[in-house]
């Protein structure tokens, strides 16, 4: 069976990296981690993910400024350096330019907390429950052009509780991505492997 050599991109506490991280620890789990790479070098996951033995990456933002363009290219060359064929987003926050968008499209997958299209972008537990929704959930997707709009590869749902608050719905559809991300990406690796 084929390994696919992933990077997990992630801005923060990386707890979907975590069950990616897990699931790649299964000899028969069809992927295993190259690189993990933050945009913030203080993000906790990149701890995480040290510990577990990983090869990890931090190209920090800032020093970048405005030229968003610039820190792509320094993250696209770690993921070649790397020998990465599928990029997962993993609570990666930033919004890509089409240059990074191009230059993996078709092998980068991200994690959205909503039932996609329903509640793109931020805040999505409080919108869900403002709209008065009774069915949330979460989304891996393609990444394309537009934020949150790519085709979509699995979804989990979750029902919304009278009582709930976005802590309380955010910390159930959270369970539901440790679950999903890491079925969905086993069998994107194993479409890759009947196509090539
Ligand atoms: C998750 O809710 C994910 O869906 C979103 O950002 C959050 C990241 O959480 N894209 P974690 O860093 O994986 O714990």
């Amino acid at each position: 069976m084929t390994k696919h050599p992933i990077a997990i991109l992630i801005s923060g506490r990386g707890s979907n990296m975590r069950s990616l991280i897990d699931a790649c620890a299964q000899p028969d789990y069809p992927a295993r981690i190259a690189l993990v790479l933050s945009n913030r070098p203080d993000a906790p996951g990149l701890e995480t993910a040290r510990e577990a033995g990983l090869n990890t990456v931090a190209i920090d933002h800032r020093p970048f400024g405005k030229d968003r363009a610039a820190h792509e290219r320094a993250v696209n060359a770690a993921l070649r350096d790397a020998g990465v064929e599928i990029v997962c987003l993993a609570g990666y926050m930033r919004v890509l330019t089409p240059y990074l968008v191009h230059a993996w499209q078709g092998r980068m997958l991200n994690i959205h907390p909503s039932l996609l299209p329903a509640f793109p972008g931020l805040h999505t537990h409080a919108a869900a429950i403002a709209a008065g929704a009774s069915t949330h959930g979460c989304t891996v997707h393609l990444v394309t052009d537009g934020v949150d709009e790519g085709p979509i590869l699995g979804q989990a749902d979750v029902p919304v509780l009278k009582d709930d608050s976005p802590d309380t719905l955010a910390a159930r559809v959270l369970s539901q991505e440790h679950v999903l991300y890491p079925a969905v990406l086993a069998q994107f690796c194993e479409t890759l492997d009947t196509h090539q």
